[in-house]
């Protein structure tokens, strides 16, 4: 695997934990969104904020609007979102389906506007 980064937005720590977490996994290098050094270098993304009112958090969209296009454009990226919140269970895991799926779909538009290809259209029944 060529180069790897983790890229993320923290307000508490959650994000920053598991982007902690992924990037050992990978042997990535673990930047705060406002850090970001030039991209071009990576061959692997890997995108983390956090959800504030069902969608993504403010600094996280905007990290993500900034992002260089010709650096990402083709490139393999992920993207990870934290959320959770003192709600009943069921209710809990029910907006959390949901809001991550909006909260999702917003950074994948983000990243779409920039040439990236979305996961989800290289994804058959085989992803399942
Ligand atoms: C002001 C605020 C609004 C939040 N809104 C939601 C929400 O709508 N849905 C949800 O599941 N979690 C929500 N959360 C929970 C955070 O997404 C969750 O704690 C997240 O892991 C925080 O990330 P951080 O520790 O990296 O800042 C909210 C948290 C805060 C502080």
């Amino acid at each position: 695997m060529g180069k790897a980064i983790v890229i993320y937005n923290t307000r508490s720590g959650n994000t920053k934990k598991v982007a902690t977490k992924i990037a050992e996994g990978l042997g990535a290098e673990l930047v705060s969104y406002k850090e970001i050094p030039d991209l071009k270098k990576y061959d692997l993304m890997v995108f983390g904020t956090w959800l504030i009112m069902s969608t993504i958090s403010p600094a996280g969209k905007k990290f993500m609007k900034k992002l260089d296009s010709a650096a990402i454009k083709g490139k393999n990226v992920a993207l990870f979102i934290t959320a959770g919140g003192p709600e009943l269970p069921m209710k809990k895991k029910v907006t959390e389906i949901l809001q991550k799926d909006i909260a999702f779909t917003r950074m994948e538009e983000i990243l779409e506007a920039k040439g990236q290809r979305s996961s989800k259209n290289d994804c058959d029944s085989s992803c399942l």
